[in-house]
């Protein structure tokens, strides 16, 4: 499906030194390199919302990653022909079979459960079901894990039922809970198990066992370990931490292509995604594999809310990834109808029938919300159809939140006369073309059109690799170094005219590194059910984001295949200078500060550097990591030398 798609990628030879370099060298003269900083006066405010996250449901972004909930098909809907993930426990002295039930189903909205008869168990040789999870259970010392289960039995059978984390061999039960007082009624059965000081292991499985012969059905079987903010359907805490250490100012949700579905059919179903997790049936993810739903759009909202980022909320616009388009009229009308309904779940009062349906879910509060994209990348629809579907979306938003700004997902569109707030720009391109382009980025820019959102990018090694396929994969899921250079000087670019570049978002976010989790490469932050790392680009973007001015001072670099951009924060007078050296020797940069008599002799420097290949993982988490020192003999003149293939965060402090 996406080969075609993406065929719109550019690829381009990585310069080894500037045009201007070879020049000089080839007539023997000797051009210096600069880097002027013009403090002088300002080109503009820096955009305070620069900086957020994107995401959506690809590479067990949510089931398996961030969603903390540990079982896999817990609805029992993955597959209609069997329960995959789940699989019969017994011993030789022991026996069970399991089936799905479709005709015992668990209610209207998930309609199957799982049947697990037991011929023949004792104490010492329990049979049963056991899950294993996303890639295994995560064990930790001293974890209090809440397990949720809905049961029936047949009659004559009451339980007990145990149910345990135990090692995948089951030998070790780290650990375990008896249920009893099962009836022939449906009964939602809740316990807490809780880890001893043991050793962390993946290598576990959730079991539900009996230790006598009887038949029972399961519906909906989760487990959580502590969640962010401790709340109940909540998200991976240091998948979180890590998230909340970018300093994202917006999220952008739910996609990407998640929001279109592969089929019309399978568009992210918002008003499906509310309420208990009984309730959610989940729905075939356009990535290969069914999600669960666990993220709906309140669990969305309240990321935002616990990160302090505002929502860039994306409705779906009537075109579908695989092809499949609404035409405008009233067979676009229900979509109108979805779009608005939505935005009145997330900002209605309790008066309105959405924002009484939000507060029976549990959040009374509005939710402030400001950005709102119409569709995803509709430049892929072959029918040109977005112009009027924007048109009719728009027209129908507008009628009742005339405030919100509209995101179009085409730019230089001519939206049937209507207006766009903001386009949503992607651009994934190789290293070497992001060093080619961001040179001179921004010059043909439109000032005078709608603000600028660059919605999805991302640097990628190799200009040859096609992020989709994994058949051309030739690294490992996270970028290198090398990719990171490219992001840094992309960055700058942005930085630079973040006067009409109000807001950038790095795409993918997350990965879940297991071999056959992933559907795109590279991502940002790679994860198993253990451990979370952050790439050389996720340290990149940490640096720039987190290090801010509010003015853009103009910058000029010459004689130098060094890129960057310089800031000021108008409250400290600190200025600060971002330089990208994709050179694999040291350079030595004269920066000037026209404009400023003293500084501070001392300055702050932040470094991301190494060889092109190194990169981090889930055993080296930490191999490329930013590092703090201080520069002295700081001076509005100075000479810096870039460490080899590096980013360079300079906090120059004035007087
Ligand atoms: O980021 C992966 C995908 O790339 C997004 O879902 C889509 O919008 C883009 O084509």
């Amino acid at each position: 499906m996406l080969p075609t798609r993406k065929s719109k990628m550019k690829h381009a030879l990585r310069p080894a030194l500037s045009l201007a370099i070879l020049i000089a060298s080839a007539s023997g003269l000797a051009a210096s390199p600069s880097f002027t900083v013009d403090a002088t006066r300002s080109a503009g405010k820096v955009s305070p919302k620069l900086y957020g996250l994107m995401t959506e449901e690809i590479n067990h972004a949510y089931d398996g990653g961030l969603y903390a909930e540990l079982i896999r098909n817990r609805a029992f809907l993955d597959d209609a022909k069997s329960p995959v993930n789940w699989s019969a426990v017994s011993d030789g002295a022991s026996a069970a079979t399991i089936a799905l039930d479709p005709a015992n189903p668990l209610n209207e909205k998930i309609p199957t459960s799982l049947r697990l008869t037991v011929t023949q168990a004792t104490k010492d040789h329990p049979a049963g079901v056991a899950n294993s999870g996303y890639w295994g259970i995560p064990v930790r010392p001293k974890t209090e894990y809440r397990a949720s289960l809905w049961a029936r039995a047949e009659a004559g059978f009451s339980g007990p039922l145990t149910v345990s984390i135990v090692s995948d061999d089951g030998r070790t039960v780290y650990a375990s809970e008896n249920i009893s007082g099962l009836t022939t009624k449906w009964q939602k059965f809740e316990v807490t198990l809780k880890t001893g000081n043991v050793v962390p292991t993946a290598q576990a499985r959730f079991a539900i066992t009996l230790n006598q012969p009887g038949a029972v059905r399961l519906g909906l079987v989760s487990l959580f370990p502590p969640t962010w903010n401790n709340r109940p359907n909540g998200l991976r805490k240091d998948i979180m931490q890590m998230l909340v250490d970018l300093n994202p100012k917006f999220l952008r949700f739910p996609g990407g292509n998640y929001v279109e579905g592969n089929k019309i059919e399978d568009r992210f179903p918002w008003a499906k995604t509310l309420g208990p997790i009984e309730d959610r049936p989940g729905h075939a993810c356009c990535w290969g594999y069914r999600s669960s739903d666990g993220m709906g759009l309140l669990e969305f909202l309240e990321w935002c809310e616990d990160m302090k980022a505002e929502s860039v909320l994306a409705v779906y616009a009537g075109y579908s990834l695989g092809g499949d388009h609404i035409n405008a009229g009233s067979e676009l009308e229900p979509i109108v109808k979805e779009a608005v309904d939505e935005i009145e779940y997330v900002t209605g009062d309790t008066n309105t029938a959405w924002g009484a349906r939000r507060a029976r879910d549990g959040h009374p509060a509005p939710f402030t919300l400001n950005y709102v994209e119409i569709g995803n990348e509709d430049g892929f629809d072959q029918a040109k159809t977005y112009d009027a579907r924007y048109a009719q979306i728009a027209d129908g938003i507008r009628a009742k939140y005339p405030q919100l700004k509209l995101i179009s997902t085409i730019p230089d569109a001519k939206l049937d006369g209507r207006k766009a707030d903001m386009v949503d720009m992607h651009d994934y391109s190789a290293t070497d073309e992001f060093i080619k382009k961001s040179r001179n980025y921004g010059a043909g820019m439109n000032r005078s059109g709608p603000e600028i959102f660059v919605g999805e990018w991302a640097a990628h090694e190799d200009a040859a690799a096609r992020p989709w396929d994994a058949a051309s994969w030739k690294l490992p899921p996270t970028p290198t170094m090398k990719a990171a250079i490219g992001d840094g000087v992309f960055m700058a670019a942005m930085e630079r005219n973040s006067d009409i570049i109000k807001m950038n978002c790095y795409a993918p976010l997350l990965v879940n590194v297991n071999p056959g989790a992933r559907q795109w490469r590279p991502d940002l932050i790679g994860y198993d059910a253990l451990s979370a790392y952050g790439s050389p680009s996720y340290y990149a973007i940490q640096m720039f984001s987190r290090n801010l001015g509010d003015e853009i001072l103009p910058v000029t670099f010459a004689n130098t295949s060094i890129q960057g951009c310089a800031t000021r924060d108008s409250q400290t007078g600190e200025i600060i200078v971002k330089l990208v050296n994709p050179e694999l020797t040291p350079q030595a940069l004269p920066i000037e500060i026209k404009g400023v008599t003293s500084l501070k002799s001392k300055a702050t420097v932040i470094t991301l550097a190494g060889n092109p290949e190194d990169t981090n993982s889930t055993s080296h988490p930490k191999n490329v990591v930013p590092i703090t020192t201080t520069l002295s003999g700081v001076k509005p003149g100075f000479t810096y030398t870039l460490p080899p293939n590096s980013i360079v965060v300079i906090k120059l402090k004035a007087h």
